[in-house]
C-alpha cells in the first residue's frame, strides 16, 4: 500500500498509533483545538502495520503534562507520544494505563463522596481490555463509555 504523507511538524507533539476513530476524542479531551493555538493535524483511518488502521494527531507548539498523557492512555491505550524539536523526534514513549487513576476522572455516581467533598478522585483499574475501573470511595465500576464521558 502506498504510504500516506502527512506534513511533518517543526516543534510540538505527535500522538501516533491512536485506535482508528479516537483521534477527535483525544483532541476534544485535551482541548488541542484552540483558536490561538498552533497548527493541529488529524489523520484518521490511515494504514498501520501494527493496528491495521489508526489515527494520528499532530499539534504544533504544544507539549503535554503527565496528567494529559494519562488521559490519552484512557482513551487510546495503544498510543505513542513523540516529542518533536527542530523537525526531529527527540523523545518517544508509549502511554500506559496506570494501576490507579487519581484526579483525572470524575465518578459517575452523583452521590459519591468524591463529588461532594474536597476529595481527589481515585479509581483502581480492574480490567484493561476492555477498560474497567472501580471507584475507591463508592466502589462504583465504570466502563469505557462512562469513563469517556467523565474525563
Ligand atoms: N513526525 C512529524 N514531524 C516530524 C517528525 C516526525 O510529524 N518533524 C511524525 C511522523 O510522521 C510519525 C511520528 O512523528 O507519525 C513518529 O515519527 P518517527 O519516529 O520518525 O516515525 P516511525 O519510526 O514510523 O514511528 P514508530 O516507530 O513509532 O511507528
Amino acid at each position: 500500500m502506498a504510504e500516506l504523507k502527512v506534513t511533518a511538524i517543526k516543534e510540538g507533539t505527535v500522538i501516533d498509533h491512536i485506535p482508528a476513530g479516537k483521534g477527535l476524542k483525544v483532541i476534544e479531551i485535551l482541548h488541542l483545538n484552540r483558536p490561538n493555538g498552533g497548527a493541529l493535524l488529524l489523520a484518521s483511518n490511515v494504514h498501520s502495520k501494527k493496528l491495521g488502521k489508526k489515527d494520528i494527531v499532530k499539534v504544533e507548539g504544544r507539549f503535554l503534562s503527565e496528567e494529559e498523557v494519562n488521559k490519552i492512555a484512557l482513551i487510546a491505550p495503544t498510543a505513542t507520544v513523540n516529542i518533536v524539536r527542530d523537525y526531529k523526534v527527540s523523545e518517544k514513549f508509549k502511554v500506559e494505563v496506570p494501576d490507579e487513576i487519581t484526579g483525572i476522572l470524575r465518578c459517575a455516581n452523583p452521590n459519591c463522596v468524591s463529588n461532594h467533598e474536597y476529595t481527589v478522585s481515585k479509581f483502581y483499574v480492574v480490567s484493561r481490555e476492555p477498560l474497567k475501573v472501580r471507584c475507591h470511595y463508592c466502589e462504583r465500576t465504570m466502563e469505557e463509555d462512562e469513563i469517556l464521558r467523565n474525563l
